[in-house]
């Protein structure tokens, strides 16, 4: 018997500060079309100095876990490539601030971007296998992507969580099993042990990007019902990895290509902008974004999509990716519109550029940060006191 199995529950976590894409451009003497149009960004998320990625994750899973008996949670994977220690996960410190129980497997997985998205297909498996005995997954995406001031990549920084509850019990999105999986050893991204910021070769990434996804989607269509000419209409929307909006756009293009769609630009509003609307207000967040896209298009496509096929593209740099698709169950867009994604961005404040430069030179200090006498909210990072980090709690 196949076990449906997919997405039950999300919750998103983006800090609440933001700077606004025009106005970087102008401190950077870039014309303002580049950062807008060329990159596709209007705003672009900053975590002030008490977040990072524990505390992204939890805020995220507290959204996801809303009405949910923590018991019932027999597995936590945090995919991040912006962890907080070389041998502590996230998870643990996750573990820890929501309660979850001590029976609880948890782990953190890497690889770039692919990180969140190797949790998931875990979870999955886990599920289908019968090795959960009746428990569900919490899979949280949490990253702080960050290039540097004045670089290449600025523009196409950000920062935010995506929790996911999996289980046999997907009232969001129930996943096919057929993936179609992409790896190949380039230097497209990384970050050295020695570097809080990424070093990037931004144009061959993109290269790298599409190199992937192809194969990933030959590799998809090999899996499951063979290459026709119009194989991508099956699907009503199609959730990217955005490491930035135009990405996207350019990643349609060619999977229409691969198609042998002779307008490969014309199915992009139909198929893709309204998983844009979250991710153009947010930026890159590296491990969630592909799931911050799918949030976007269940949040903002006008369309009823009850019953609709969804299709999936995941990179990770060095790299890794996967095509896979689903369904979305009956009622999903209601649920997620409940979560009120839109009044979270809206209660966001914007900074000013020379306020953004100044948080994000402190954030270098963040791992030394001695703890402050003053009231620290729930969920954030504290300081550290004797090697060790320190997080408020509810
Ligand atoms: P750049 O060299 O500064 O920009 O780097 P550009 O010259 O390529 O211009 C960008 C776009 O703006 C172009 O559009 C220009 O034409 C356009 P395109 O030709 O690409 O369609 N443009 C304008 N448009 C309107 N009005 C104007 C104007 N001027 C120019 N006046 C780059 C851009 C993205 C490479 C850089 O920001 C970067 O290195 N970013 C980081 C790397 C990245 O995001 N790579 C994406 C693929 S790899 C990936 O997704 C994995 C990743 O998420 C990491 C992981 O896996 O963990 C990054």
């Amino acid at each position: 018997m196949t076990v449906s199995v997919g997405i039950e529950a999300m919750g998103l976590a983006v800090p609440e500060l933001y700077v606004d894409m025009a106005q970087l451009a102008e401190a950077r003497g870039v014309p303002v079309g580049k950062f807008v149009e060329g990159i596709g960004l209007k705003q672009m998320s900053v975590p002030a100095v008490d977040e990072d990625t524990v505390t992204l994750a939890v805020r995220a899973a507290r959204m996801a876990l809303a009405g949910v008996d923590l018991k019932d949670v027999g597995l936590c994977i945090v995919g991040t490539e912006t962890a907080v220690d070389h041998s502590k996960p996230v998870t643990s410190f996750v573990q820890g601030l929501l309660g979850l129980p001590t029976h609880c497997r948890i782990y953190e997985t890497k690889h770039a971007c692919y990180g969140g998205t190797a949790g998931l297909m875990t979870a999955l498996d886990w599920i289908r296998s019968g090795s959960n005995r009746g428990r569900k997954a919490l899979i949280i995406a949490s990253d702080i992507a960050r290039y540097g001031l004045r670089s290449a990549g600025e523009p196409t920084q950000g920062a935010g969580a995506v929790a996911m509850l999996v289980s046999a019990t997907p009232s969001l999105v129930a996943f096919d099993q057929n993936v179609g999986t992409y790896a190949n050893d380039v230097m497209d991204f990384w970050r050295p042990l020695y570097s809080k910021d990424a070093v990037v070769d931004g144009q061959y990434s993109v290269t790298c990007y599409l190199d992937a996804l192809r194969g990933a989607y030959r590799a998809h269509q090999e899996t499951g019902t063979g290459v026709t000419p119009s194989y991508s209409d099956r699907f009503a929307a199609i959730a990217y990895h955005v490491p930035y909006p135009k990405m996207a756009k350019k990643a349609h293009e060619a999977l229409r290509l691969v198609d042998g769609d002779a307008a490969p630009a014309a199915s992009f509003e139909r198929q893709v902008r309204t998983g844009l609307l979250l991710p153009e207000r947010v930026g890159n967040i590296y491990t969630g974004s592909l799931y911050l896209s799918l949030l976007s298009v269940l949040n903002g496509d006008p369309r009823a999509l009850d019953g609709q096929a969804l299709g999936f593209f995941s990179y990770g740099s060095g790299s890794c990716a996967e095509f896979w698709s689903g369904t979305v169950t009956p009622g999903a867009q209601a649920k997620v519109k409940a979560l009120g994604l839109g009044a979270l961005l809206e209660a966001r404040r914007q900074l000013t550029i020379a306020e953004y430069e100044q948080i994000m030179t402190a954030r270098e200090g963040l791992d030394t940060r001695v703890p402050g006498a003053d009231p620290v909210p729930a969920f954030r990072f504290a300081g550290v006191e004797n090697h060790r980090r320190l997080y408020t709690r509810a």
